[in-house]
């Protein structure tokens, strides 16, 4: 693939502010130092199993549901970090020898470390359920990881750095939704459970935003198309393809129509709804300077250094349009008013 242009330039930018100090890598591990940091054995202790166990089985199915696509999400964490490791302009490309030491490479694999303690976290709190099918969901796991995904960034930085910023909000959204469902429903360990994994997603939001802000400020031409295509293309979930196994028959089904029954859960339950997409889409446009939301309600253009071809301004321009399509649907959102139809393997009982 020939590469894009102002890449390779924004990308070591962003390694110069990384190794001068002006961008901080302020995970929550950074932040308590590996002696404090939280790990899943923390929150699951041996002594603890009675009452997560208990308080597992009176959730409800459709947070249960939700619970497993979420515990999938991160347990694709292989396919993220591989991707993002073959991201446009890495210190990988340029042949130092050494740039496994280099900021960029090391945050890679610091994000990877933080990830895996949530699918390690989740997987542990699903095990103790007696309604979950374990065997179901590794199948799940198992064909999520080999199928990889396709989200619409290929290598590029801009459209991986937009994606990563509003996929972490989105993380942290829905993990905290899930911990309010699981208070209401008496659950408050595996309420805790979700808030201290939301608050990862919350850090590594922040983190990924300021990189996409370097890009933005690099390049902002460049910076401007990318977001607007990704917007165009739609922010889709990262285990949009996830996939069943139907053990009884040995039939496997076709991606999609799980994410997709998954998702109406999702928004039933009020855990990632067509509001929480407008309001972090807006969310982003606002802090990178891009758009900001009038009084009135509708969304407008914000002058933004360094634009200056017309295929940029038109990009902002559509990018405006297209936060206003996605705030009026929002606007007029109600959750759905009909379960699907789907009858999830991840489910021993399906009442
Ligand atoms: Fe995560
Ligand atoms: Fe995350």
């Amino acid at each position: 693939m020939p590469a894009l242009p102002g890449r390779r330039e924004a990308m070591a930018e962003l390694e110069r502010r990384l190794m001068n100090g002006d961008i901080s890598l302020r995970t929550v591990t950074a932040q308590k130092g590996i002696v404090n940091v939280w790990q899943p054995s923390d929150l699951l202790t041996a002594d603890m199993v009675g009452d997560v166990r208990a308080q597992m089985n009176k959730l409800s199915p459709q947070l249960l549901i939700v619970l497993v696509g979420d515990t999938l999400t991160e347990e694709g964490l292989p396919t993220y970090t591989s991707r993002i490791f073959q991201t446009e302009g890495l210190p990988t490309e340029t042949g130092d020898p050494h740039s496994e030491n280099r900021p960029l490479s090391q945050w890679i694999r610091q994000w990877t470390a933080e990830e895996a303690r949530h699918g390690t976290l989740l997987d542990r709190l699903l095990f103790l359920s007696d309604r979950i099918d374990q065997r179901a969901r590794e199948g799940s796991k198992q064909l999520l990881i080999e199928d990889g995904m396709d989200i619409g960034v290929q290598t590029d930085p801009y459209k991986g750095f937009y994606y990563t910023s509003f996929q972490e909000r989105a993380t942290q959204v829905s993990h905290m939704n899930v911990a309010r469902r699981a208070e209401e429903q008496h659950a408050p360990l595996v309420a805790e459970i979700c808030r201290t994994i939301a608050k990862d997603e919350t850090a590594h939001g922040k983190i990924y935003s300021d990189f996409a802000q370097v890009m933005l400020q690099s390049d902002p031409n460049g910076m401007i198309k990318a977001i607007a295509e990704m917007m165009e293309h739609g922010v889709v979930m990262p285990a949009h393809n996830m996939r069943e196994v139907r053990y009884r028959t040995g039939e496997v089904l076709a991606p999609g129509a799980s994410y997709d029954a998954f998702s109406v859960h999702a928004q039933r339950v009020g855990v990632y709804t067509t509001q929480d997409y407008a309001e972090i889409s807006g969310q982003l446009l606002k802090k990178w300077g891009i758009a900001e939301r009038h009084t009135d309600g509708k969304w407008n253009a914000l002058p933004v250094q360094g634009v200056n071809d017309d295929e940029a301004a038109d990009a902002q321009k559509r990018i405006v349009r297209l936060q206003n399509i996605v705030q009026r649907r929002s606007d007029k959102w109600t959750p759905p008013a009909d379960a699907p139809e789907h009858e999830f393997s991840w489910l021993v009982d399906r009442t």
